[in-house]
């Protein structure tokens, strides 16, 4: 543990300039190209269609979305659908940054489907809102319950409407505990939209999370205070001159371990080689009051709405106590893909998610050797035949692309 905060602790300092006041002059040519690209020029680079889609939700953040087909074809219509959501300072990027053979977005999309990535509001790609910008304080007012509320349903109701089909949700981490909160609320958007929900290190009840940096801000009351105190409402932004993808470079066990911080890492089963090109697309922000509701969930063990306070919440939930989130009333088929040693989706934590969602008429269970982040930058990736073997259930007139 104490190595892990040390690691944290420098970390966080570089990650937000203090550490290494000067810019450090680094030469980007010691990195691989993919380092420091975006989400488009990746997939240009490695001959993937590409294109871009903004999708204004009914609060107004402006979303960019991607939409990606198999290598060397260009972009078609009649693709049976899969939407892609991500994890907690995660970004569109990290799906499709593992080697070619073994990134999930690739495979999914050189499979035969029409892949649409999400990127969350307050990421580094969904900055952009009808009314704020990011300095206005109002913009970072979110929590992944609204990418619940609000995200999740624009983004059916926009990808339905462009390719006339339902949708095959997968998500990660966040990307599962949003789907969560739409699905519990109803909201008509998804479920008239839902063709099938995969849920990959899926999150709920965080009680027993292990992530050093979650944990830390769930059980330590002065940290979290501190940060609010700073009054700093977007919380570990994406930087494009950083210097965590050098390390990698030279160093990819220290490198890992500076993101088992975040997530869980370990050489066994993670594609370590592949961490100094993650590390450039890493962390990808999101607003210091997500990281509070996480925070407010690690401590109770519960599964609620965000705690604004007795007032507060009188205001926005008209009861003193934030609601839970009723995962039992989710009335669709869940498929969970679990990793053993997972540190963010706890095995036992998921299990509370599985004995509570008693409202849905098929919920299956996978477990895996591995952690939550190797279902993004895992080694061996046989998992992703499940996650086919469940899309065929329910795609059962797929269409393969013929290389
Ligand atoms: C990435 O780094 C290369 C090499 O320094 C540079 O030419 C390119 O402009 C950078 N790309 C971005 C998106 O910053
Ligand atoms: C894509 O095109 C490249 C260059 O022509 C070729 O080497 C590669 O085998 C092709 N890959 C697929 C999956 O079609
Ligand atoms: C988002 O905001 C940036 C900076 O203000 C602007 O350049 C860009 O065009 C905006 N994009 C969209 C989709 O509104
Ligand atoms: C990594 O995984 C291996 C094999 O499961 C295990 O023996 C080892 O303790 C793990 N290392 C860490 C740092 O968790
Ligand atoms: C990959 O993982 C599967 C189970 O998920 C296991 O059966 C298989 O042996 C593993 N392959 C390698 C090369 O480790
Ligand atoms: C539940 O879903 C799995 C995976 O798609 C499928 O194989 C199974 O037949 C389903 N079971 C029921 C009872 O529908």
């Amino acid at each position: 543990m104490g190595i892990k905060v040390i690691i944290l602790t420098v970390a966080l300092l570089s990650l937000s300039n203090c550490f290494f006041p000067t810019k450090t002059p680094i030469d980007l040519n010691h990195l691989p190209a993919l380092t420091n690209m975006t989400f488009p020029e990746a997939m240009n680079y490695l001959n993937y269609p590409v294109e871009t889609h903004y999708i204004t939700t009914q609060d107004g953040y402006i979303l960019t979305f991607f939409r990606i087909q198999a290598k060397n074809t260009t972009i078609k219509s009649g693709l049976p659908v899969v939407y892609f959501q991500h994890g907690l300072e995660d970004s569109s990027d990290t799906i499709c940054l593992n080697d070619e053979e073994n990134a999930p977005g690739l495979l999914i999309a050189n499979e035969g489907y029409d892949l649409w990535l999400g990127n969350s509001r307050g990421n580094r790609y969904s900055l952009n809102h009808t009314k704020y910008t990011t300095s206005d304080k109002q913009f970072w007012q979110f929590t992944f319950q609204h990418m619940g509320e609000y995200d999740v349903p624009a983004a059916f109701e926009y990808i339905s409407k462009a390719t006339n089909q339902k949708i095959n949700y997968i998500g990660h981490s966040q990307g599962t505990i949003q789907m969560f909160v739409a699905l519990s609320r109803h909201e008509k958007k998804v479920l008239n939209n839902l063709k099938s929900y995969i849920a990959l290190g899926p999150v709920a009840w965080v009680g027993q999370i292990k992530s050093v940096l979650l944990r830390s801000m769930g059980e330590s009351k002065p940290l979290i205070d501190a940060i609010i105190a700073t009054g700093i409402q977007q919380f570990l932004p994406y930087k494009q001159e950083e210097v965590l993808p050098l390390l990698c470079t030279y160093v990819p066990q220290l490198c890992g371990l500076t993101l088992e911080a975040l997530m869980d890492m370990n050489d066994s089963y993670d594609n370590l080689k592949r961490m100094n090109i993650f590390v450039g697309h890493l962390p990808a922000g999101t607003s210091t009051l997500n990281m509070r509701h996480w925070a407010q969930n690690i401590r109770s063990k519960e599964y609620r709405y965000f705690d604004y306070g007795t007032a507060g919440n009188y205001l926005h939930y008209g009861q003193a106590k934030a609601p839970k989130i009723e995962v039992e009333k989710i009335n669709v088929p869940v498929h969970l893909f679990v990793g053993q040693t997972d540190e963010l989706a706890d095995v036992s934590d998921v299990e509370i998610l599985r004995q509570n969602l008693i409202g849905s008429p098929n919920v299956t269970y996978n477990l895996y050797p591995f952690g939550h982040a190797s279902f993004l930058i895992g080694k061996n990736v046989t998992f992703m035949n499940d996650v086919f073997a469940v899309l065929n259930d329910y795609n059962q007139k797929e269409t393969k692309i013929q290389f």
